[in-house]
């Protein structure tokens, strides 16, 4: 396989006194989409955290598109290209949604670039385009989640990380979100995904690693571990659960 797109080493790193993540290793490579799973507070978002630089790593290194990123300021990390979709958003509520991608398309310097990725993400998201002048805080979580993601593909990621997009969305836009994710991959675009809701993760996933209090407890290809009875009872949610 090619050499990854972002590799994670050996992480270890918490708050404070808290260590969280233990010896964490995870590879994405060119084009994959690969999802972290696992349940509350099993450190998922501290893994997106310490990736994009939000937290400082205690031992180990990441590489992110060919630059070591360990150490670097979260703009130097976006301007490597490694852009984080957060927990819960973080739109510009009172503005529209047009301002809002145009602010994600801030790092391009190239006005006709920002107009081809434009293109791109109103393609994606047609609803986007519908809505453009309409202030973000007024469409619906599905639309907002929508909004999120076309923010970040605005800066032309080269690794997208996405921290639980489908949290908190009613049964029918949770499809329309997992769509839009799966069409990702026709755009090229290398994702790392957060996820709890692992049934429909792992039909779109290329690969999946499975957190559990802070280390990395399985991986392996996303169509292996949906059909493992063990990690189906364990980390789905289905059969015996005792969370
Ligand atoms: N800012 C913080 N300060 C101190 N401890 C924190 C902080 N953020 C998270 N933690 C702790 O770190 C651990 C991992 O949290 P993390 O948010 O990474 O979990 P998660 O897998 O993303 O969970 P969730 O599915 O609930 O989002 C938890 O024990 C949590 O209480
Ligand atoms: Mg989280």
């Amino acid at each position: 396989m090619s050499t990854p797109l972002l590799t994670v080493a050996g992480v270890r790193s918490g708050y404070g006194d808290l260590i969280v993540l233990h010896d964490v290793d995870i590879t994405v490579h060119d084009g994959e989409i690969v999802a972290i799973l696992g349940s509350n507070g099993a450190g998922k978002s501290t893994l997106l955290k310490s990736i994009v630089g939000l937290l400082r790593t205690r031992s180990g290194h990441i590489d992110g598109a060919g630059v070591r990123l360990t150490g670097l300021p979260t703009e130097a990390i976006a301007r490597a290209g490694i852009i984080l979709v957060p927990e819960g958003r973080q739109l510009f509520s009172t503005m529209s949604v047009m301002e809002n991608l145009l602010l994600g398309g801030h790092l391009n310097r190239r006005q006709h670039r920002n107009d081809s990725q434009l293109d791109q993400v109103f393609e994606l998201f047609p609803i986007l385009k519908e809505r453009r002048r309409q202030v973000a805080g007024s469409m619906s979580g599905g639309q907002q989640q929508m909004l999120a993601i076309g923010r970040a593909l605005m800066a032309r990621p080269k690794v997208l990380l996405l921290d639980e997009p489908s949290l908190g969305l009613a049964p029918i836009v949770l499809g329309q979100v997992f769509e839009a994710l799966a069409t990702l991959r026709t755009l090229g675009v290398t994702t790392l995904l957060v996820e709890q809701n692992a049934m429909m993760t792992l039909a779109f996933a290329d690969r999946a690693y499975v957190l559990e209090r802070g280390r990395v407890v399985v991986e392996g290809k996303a169509a292996d571990l949906a059909n493992d009875p063990r990690i189906q009872q364990a980390y789905l949610g289905l059969g015996s659960h005792t969370a």
